[in-house]
């Protein structure tokens, strides 16, 4: 449901609008993103009454200390001033749903078709794998071990980061480097032109090499902070940062001790941008036991 409503936003991202027709006169997609947005609604609504239920029946005695507790409680604050609305509430869930789901996502499907083609960054974090956590399932402390993992992750966030840039909005008139920027416009600076620029990265900029992490990010980046910026820069930087490299060490360390994987031949290379940058045909790849590969 949400990426349906994702692929609807991104096609009509750039479109123009009249003021006052879309009230008067409503596209196909228009109609298609309001339905969708009440399902959405409905159901994210259905958690969260199903967790007020839980309170009320004296089931549990408060609304929880997890994120949507937290969420449900400012909802429910006794203060007027601080309280949440509903659209505050939806807003929310929404957002962190969009942003930890689509995100973590698209990013795994990336490092596993980089490593399905290059077997030998697959094989040493395997083995980096199996050192660490034999086949246990992972743990917190391993997690921040994973060296080799870490390279192969910046790598891939450095060529297919799913965020390939925010708009910002131009409150006042703002000189940045050469381009002087007028008062209220909006601008989409893209993620790709700094981290495919060959100033900072080499005349290997669209290769796949992991080790240009191996001594870490500021080195990598020769200490400018801005040529790599997956996550954003700034007080709006991404607040799921850790939980999100974390997420998908957990999940790869769990992919890399059941299987060795290749890339099928009927895959197609075809990245589009919806909203964060996903493979337009899926990644498809054979899996085979480990042991295949040792
Ligand atoms: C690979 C995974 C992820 C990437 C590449 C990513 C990237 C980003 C980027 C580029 C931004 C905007 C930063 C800016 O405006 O400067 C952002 C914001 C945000 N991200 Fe992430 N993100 C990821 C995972 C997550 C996860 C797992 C969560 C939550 C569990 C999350 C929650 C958020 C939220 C709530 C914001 C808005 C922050 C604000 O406006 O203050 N993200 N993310």
């Amino acid at each position: 449901m949400l990426q349906k409503l994702t692929i609807i936003m991104s096609r009509n991202l750039f479109k123009s609008r009249i003021p006052l027709i879309s009230k008067l006169w409503k596209s196909a997609d228009l109609l298609e993103s309001e339905k969708l947005s009440k399902e959405i609604k409905d159901r994210v609504m259905n958690i969260v009454k199903k967790r007020e239920d839980e309170a009320v029946n004296g089931e549990v005695n408060s609304f929880g200390n997890d994120f949507l507790g937290l969420l449900v409680n400012a909802y429910h604050d006794s203060d007027e001033k601080n309280r949440f609305s509903l659209e505050d509430l939806l807003a929310e869930c929404k957002t962190f749903y969009f942003s930890g789901q689509e995100t973590v996502n698209s990013l795994l499907s990336w490092i596993v078709l980089h490593l399905a083609i290059h077997g030998d960054w697959q094989e040493k974090a395997r083995r980096e794998v199996i050192d660490i956590f034999g086949n246990r399932n992972p743990h917190l402390e391993g997690v921040a071990k994973l060296k080799i993992m870490t390279m192969i992750i910046n790598e891939t966030l450095r060529l297919y980061g799913p965020s390939n840039g925010l708009a910002r909005a131009v409150t006042r008139e703002v000189q940045l480097g050469k381009l002087l920027l007028p008062a209220n416009i909006d601008i989409l600076p893209l993620y790709t032109g700094v981290h495919r620029d060959p100033h900072f990265w080499g005349d290997d900029v669209h290769h796949f090499k992991p080790e240009r992490f191996a001594e870490g990010i500021a080195k990598a980046t020769n200490y400018t902070a801005a040529a790599f910026l997956p996550f954003g820069l700034g007080p709006r930087s991404c607040v799921g940062m850790t939980f999100a490299m974390i997420e998908t060490k957990i999940v790869l360390s769990m992919i890399l001790q059941r299987y060795t994987f290749t890339l099928s031949p009927t895959y197609v290379h075809s990245p589009i941008f919806v909203l964060s940058i996903r493979p337009q045909h899926e990644i498809q790849v054979i899996l085979e036991p480990p042991h295949h590969n040792a």
